[in-house]
């Protein structure tokens, strides 16, 4: 593993749904020693860095983002000894891991909310958010959208109703309380010991609440997370925080501080932005962002992806943009969700080969670090019609048996159906042929993946807009000490012809390219590599 401590920079990441990963106990859940076992596979893939989705205890109403117990690993995952082995075993391989942390809220089920909602004078009162009207903080939206009528829940034991942004059954944590503050700096400390590389900090902007707000990224939750910063850097250096907030990219920016906030931050209003530039065949939205998306500190990285666990978040769209995406991409009702589209990657390009590769080029070539959801490595498909966003949280389908290689439980008691799509069954969609066959889009990704690592430009260069006088072309310069990277994108369906002014390589095919004319076929895209110095 590299010793700089700004490997996040050059890293790609892989996110990993422990549940759906691989069942090692046969009984039906994917577990820790699963995703031990599948290591070299991620190897093989060229991935630097996993992240965990929460495998504490909990009562699963939100996936494990409801935490019974901060301080254990839920049974069905494994043990604490079997994290430890995990870590160990992808270290030895130069993978490191990162983890959920979710400080924004518990479970209901968590003793510190049932001592809260018990007794009034309980220590653990303040631990939450506490209220006799439900009129407070009314400013603030509601996230859950489809399911949740307000931020307050009546509390019938308590007499009282509680702050929740998320489901009602994830009451939100009372950051007013300094308890609070050191217990969840304590829950960090208690997983970096175990010699985790960091986290994925969890719905960020709502820590705090201020009447007259929308409570979202105020001044205390910028003060509180600088906190959390300082006591990782002065104990745990080289280790990460990445920031999920779901904001503006100037809404955004805070959390980098002065590069001793996160020291990454997902770009959540780049990812519809590519869906959008892929359906109009037009690279303006893109542009647009990107454009708007300030600079950050040297020591922060952006991190950017396609698609993850959540619903493709239309959060960060205008109102008309929005129903645009929906209109294109959610044609069934039953895919919208919330503010957005619950359906995978491959699905939602039309499984169609070369505008998958092209979404993994500008995922690649955009600034940043590139994380890639498990299973859209290989083109997996989703199932809107299991509840909430279980659909995009299917079984990996590792062969094309009918167990598709997950579990060898009896299917009747796997956590979730496998998808019986002709499509994207695991008879068509699975890692073993793809891993066998040259050609598969495994392939094109892992060597897309190779050829990023050979090149610091991707993680570090600088990024510029190329303009090639049309917007049917996505083209930008990265550039870092002597490597000029020209990464273009034809987004339309009509081939077009760009002049590059330097001679150059085609890193990804090898080809030599002269300097001059170079058509590029519809969906097609090419990474140019030129050196300053000839
Ligand atoms: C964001 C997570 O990505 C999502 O899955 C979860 O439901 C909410 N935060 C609440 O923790």
């Amino acid at each position: 593993m590299s010793n700089d401590t700004l490997w996040y920079k050059d890293a790609v990441f892989y996110q990993v749904y422990v549940r759906a990963f691989r069942d090692s106990n046969s009984d039906g859940h994917g577990d820790l020693r699963g995703l031990t076992q599948k290591l070299d596979y991620i190897q093989r893939l060229g991935v630097d860095c996993l992240w965990l989705m929460p495998i504490y205890p909990s009562p699963l109403k939100d996936d494990g983002y409801d935490i019974s117990n901060f301080y254990n690993i839920a049974e069905t995952f494994g043990t604490v000894d079997d994290f430890k082995t995990l870590i160990q075993d992808a270290h030895r391989r130069g993978i490191r891991i990162i983890m959920d942390l979710v400080l924004n809220h518990t479970s209901d089920q968590h003793p510190w909310f049932q001592a809260s909602r018990a007794d009034k004078n309980s220590p653990y009162r303040g631990y939450y958010v506490w209220s006799d009207t439900d009129r407070k903080y009314t400013d603030a939206r509601i996230i859950f959208l489809d399911t949740e009528p307000s931020n307050w829940t009546w509390d019938e034991q308590a007499g009282q109703f509680y702050w929740h942004r998320f489901y009602a059954s994830q009451p939100d944590l009372n950051y007013d309380n300094p308890a609070v503050q050191e217990e969840m700096i304590n829950v960090a400390r208690f997983w970096l010991d175990l010699g985790i590389d960091g986290f994925r900090a969890d719905a960020v902007p709502y820590l705090f609440e201020r009447e007259g707000t929308n409570c979202e990224n105020l001044p205390e939750t910028h003060a509180y997370l600088k906190k959390l910063r300082v006591f990782v850097d002065a104990n745990y250096p080289g280790r990460i925080l990445l920031c999920e907030a779901n904001q503006w990219p100037e809404d955004v920016r805070p959390y980098f501080g002065d590069g001793d906030e996160f020291h990454m931050g997902f770009h959540f209003p780049i990812m519809p932005r590519i869906f959008m530039a892929l359906k109009k065949g037009l690279a303006d939205d893109m542009v647009g962002i990107l454009n708007r998306t300030p600079s950050i500190p040297e020591n922060c990285q952006w991190c950017i992806f396609l698609r993850n666990h959540d619903e493709l978040t239309l959060e960060m769209v205008t109102e008309e943009e929005r129903q645009w995406m929906w209109g294109q991409y959610a044609p069934e009702p039953r895919m919208k969700l919330n503010l957005g589209i619950r359906r995978r990657l491959a699905p939602l390009l039309d499984n169609d080969r070369r505008k998958i590769e092209l979404a993994y080029s500008i995922l690649f070539t955009l600034p940043g670090s590139p994380i890639v959801y498990y299973g859209d490595e290989i083109g997996m498909g989703d199932n809107i019609w299991l509840h909430d966003r279980n659909g995009v949280r299917m079984p990996m389908q590792w062969d094309a048996g009918p167990t598709s290689g997950f579990s060898e439980a009896d299917l009747k008691s796997w956590y979730s159906p496998l998808t019986n799509d002709e499509v994207f069954g695991p008879s068509q969609v699975n890692v073993e042929s793809q891993v066998n066959c040259p050609e598969s889009l495994w392939h094109t990704i892992r060597h897309m993946i190779a050829i990023r690592k050979k090149y610091q430009c991707f993680g570090r260069g600088e990024f510029e807009w190329v303009d090639v006088r049309t917007n049917a072309i996505a083209a930008y310069q990265r550039k870092y000490k002597n490597e000029i990277l020209l990464a273009i994108h034809n987004l339309g369906d009509s081939p077009v012809d760009v002049n590059t002014e330097q001679d150059a390589v085609d890193i990804l095919s090898g080809e030599d390219l002269p300097h001059g004319t170079l058509t590029l076929a519809p969906l097609q895209y090419r990474w140019l590599l030129s050196r300053s110095d000839g």
